[in-house]
């Protein structure tokens, strides 16, 4: 397969490339298209911005995604939508066993959500604002200025708060990111790729490109023979007979998940007699000032800057989990593994190891190599900042606080789905039994009636670390799975024939 090495930025919604860490304000809202065209209008009008990298940087940004009930209120046809994956059709809460994987179980389940719990009213647009601080009122009243009220309803606002780039914990939240291999530097072949790299195929976060398998995603495409307005859409590079709609863009899944911060503090306290700051960072992987607990620098990581010494890491040298617990969420969230498992030098072994004769110990299974499921994670956060040692005071600040998770993927269930249900909300994980993940899982218990509300941490001098009847500290208030187009799909959006409904402006 030719690649292209000089990649095209201009069609793509900036997210894709930036986080805006610049922009401390945001503006989230959910919104419910009321008049379609209108609607379009505004589209045609709005200033989406790209992913071109420009000096300065912006000072203002705007992104646009659309839930499936979105692009079919804004008139998309049928047979497009079909294109899409299952689970953005069906949606986050369409069926009862994706909840139950998700973790949308118990007091996360969707029938308490504040928004999106309800799969026959998912919000139809989801509008991202970005401004310099004190920029933000300014920009969404431009944002706003024509025709806004015609066209949606407010559904919601989504609570954002700019917390320093530090979760509500007290951690820094967004250090470890795959660098997209936007020049196709590194191959996809499996054989060439026995070690962690942080390289990402763009295709595994941007439609319309070769993914880690080498394949493109399935996604809808047009034949511009029956539709005209499809000419202002990118060819698709598979099958350039046809026009790729989802090209350039990219599925968002938003997740409001509300983080009880002082019974965080609180319960790692008591557990530790007011020692608490190891044991939180045995739960996430990383110190409080950023570190992470496996020493960096000893392993180059391809695809990482030599200089980024927070992400030069990985687990092959603490197999057993005795530096970093196997547990700990960032451990969890991304094993950092190779395609083949650790150990593997010739032929042989390599034969033995992949059909899994080769394990040391009886509690050892395989992770699945970590390349296949990468998260860009865009989150913000949100509530009154509480640094640990306030919120640890009997009399702290109760608020709502959390993060509003977002992440980009091209694969909804393959990437997002398989890390939330494989590898944080499930009580097996790499040889590990009877836990979830410490930081975001629900507590609760097997069929069997096994509790699951313990974390573990091995000590090489002596027995396992147990620390029992851990709550849950996070908790979901809402969430969806929204597509996010690329530049010339939302022209395509705002050019689509009137439908009739409501007033053509
Ligand atoms: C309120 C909920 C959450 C909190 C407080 C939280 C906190 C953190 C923190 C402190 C880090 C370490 C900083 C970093 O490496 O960027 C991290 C990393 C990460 N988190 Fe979360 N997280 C949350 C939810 C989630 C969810 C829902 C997912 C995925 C479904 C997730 C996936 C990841 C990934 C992939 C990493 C990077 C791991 C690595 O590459 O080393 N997180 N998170």
């Amino acid at each position: 397969m030719k690649y292209s090495n000089e990649f095209k930025f201009d069609d793509l919604q900036g997210l894709l490339r930036f986080g805006h860490g610049q922009l401390s304000e945001t503006c989230f809202l959910l919104l419910n298209i009321v008049d379609a065209n209108a609607a379009k209008q505004w589209l045609s009008n709005a200033r989406v911005t790209s992913a071109i990298e420009t000096t300065p940087r912006p000072q203002t940004a705007l992104h646009i995604a659309f839930s499936v009930a979105g692009l079919r209120a804004i008139g998309l046809q049928e047979a497009l939508i079909e294109g899409f994956s299952d689970e953005f059709i069906t949606g986050m809460t369409g069926d009862e066993s994706r909840s139950r994987r998700l973790g949308d179980i118990g007091v996360n389940a969707p029938a308490y959500w504040e928004w999106g719990g309800d799969s026959q009213q998912v919000p139809h647009v989801l509008l991202l604002l970005y401004a310099e601080s004190d920029g933000i009122a300014a920009w969404r009243k431009q944002v706003e200025d024509t025709l806004f009220t015609a066209a949606f309803q407010l559904i919601s606002q989504l609570p954002t708060q700019d917390m320093g780039k530090r979760e509500p914990f007290g951690f820094a939240d967004g250090i470890s990111q795959p660098n997209i291999d936007w020049a196709n530097r590194q191959s996809t072949d499996t054989h060439q790729r026995a070690e962690y790299s942080n390289w990402l195929a763009p295709g595994e976060i941007v439609l319309g490109y070769p993914n880690e398998y080498k394949q493109y995603t399935v996604r809808p495409l047009i034949d511009p023979q029956t539709d005209a307005l499809a000419a202002v859409l990118p060819i698709a590079e598979d099958q350039p007979a046809l026009k790729d709609f989802a090209r350039n863009g990219s599925y968002l899944v938003l997740r409001q998940l509300d983080q009880d911060v002082p019974g965080f503090w609180q319960f790692l306290n008591k557990a530790t007699d007011g020692a608490p700051e190891q044991l939180a960072a045995a739960m996430v992987g990383r110190q409080l000032n950023d570190a992470p607990l496996m020493p960096t620098g000893v392993e180059k990581i391809p695809g990482v800057p030599v200089d980024d010494q927070l992400n030069q890491f990985n687990y092959v040298g603490d197999p057993r989990g005795n530096v970093c617990p196997i547990g700990a969420h960032i451990r969890r969230a991304n094993p950092r593994t190779g395609d083949l498992p650790a150990g593997v030098t010739g032929l042989w072994t390599r034969l033995i190891r992949i059909l899994g004769f080769g394990l040391k110990h009886p509690n050892d299974d395989l992770v699945a190599s970590s390349r296949f499921h990468r998260l860009l994670r865009r989150g913000r956060t949100y509530g009154p900042p509480l640094s640990p040692a306030d919120a640890s005071k009997p009399d702290a600040l109760i608020a709502e606080r959390g993060l509003q998770f977002i992440c980009l993927v091209a694969n909804i269930s393959r990437q997002f789905e398989f890390v939330q249900n494989a590898w944080l909300v499930n009580s097996k994980f790499a040889g590990l039994q009877n836990e979830r993940d410490p930081l975001l899982a629900h507590r609760n218990p097997l069929n069997d009636g096994n509790s699951t509300d313990r974390f573990q941490r091995p000590d090489p001098s002596g027995p396992v670390r147990e620390t029992c009847h851990l709550p849950q500290f996070i908790s979901v208030r809402g969430g969806a799975y929204f597509f996010m187009p690329g530049l010339s799909a939302l022209k395509y959006l705002a050019s689509l024939p009137s439908t009739g409904r409501g007033h053509s402006a």
